[in-house]
């Protein structure tokens, strides 16, 4: 099985950006984990990230083109707001599960909302790296 992961802006900057928030470890200790952590349950796994929208388009256009058996999302802020992000996740034909370092549910009025949740076979949100843990059990579960 092979999954794409794609962290959205700002997610490169976890450890510096707002610790008290996301916590002290960094995008590294993140992406050494999600490796671990796949390796174990036999999943091979392309880990990315970008700041830009149009960018974030494009790696779901491969994930379809290069025949994915899944995607992992976490757009951050684009979660709630980017049309464009969920069009393109409406071309895959594999599951695609939304994953939120915090409890989005419980902070800003403006983060409540994600235009992607309906599509998305599970969201998982307010667990932090763990929430990547459990989305890749969730496509384990699914072999
Ligand atoms: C986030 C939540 C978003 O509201 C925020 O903009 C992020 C990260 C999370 O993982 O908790 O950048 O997606």
């Amino acid at each position: 099985m092979n999954l794409m992961i794609i962290n959205g802006p700002n997610l490169d900057m976890l450890g510096a950006r707002q610790p008290e928030i996301y916590g002290t470890e960094d995008y590294e200790d993140l992406c050494f984990k999600i490796d671990q952590w796949a390796q174990d349950l036999d999943i091979s796994v392309d880990v990315r990230q970008s700041n830009y929208e149009g960018e974030i388009v494009e790696f779901i256009h491969e994930a379809f083109e290069e025949r994915f058996d899944g995607l992992i999302i976490n757009p951050a802020a684009y979660t709630h707001y980017s049309y464009a992000i969920r069009d393109a996740i409406l071309i895959l034909d594999v599951p695609v599960v939304e994953v939120h370092l915090t409890d989005i549910s419980q902070r800003d009025e403006f983060r409540r909302h994600s235009v992607i949740s309906d599509i998305c076979a599970k969201t998982i949100k307010g667990k932090g790296f763990e929430g990547y843990k459990e989305a890749l059990e969730f496509f384990f579960d699914l072999l």
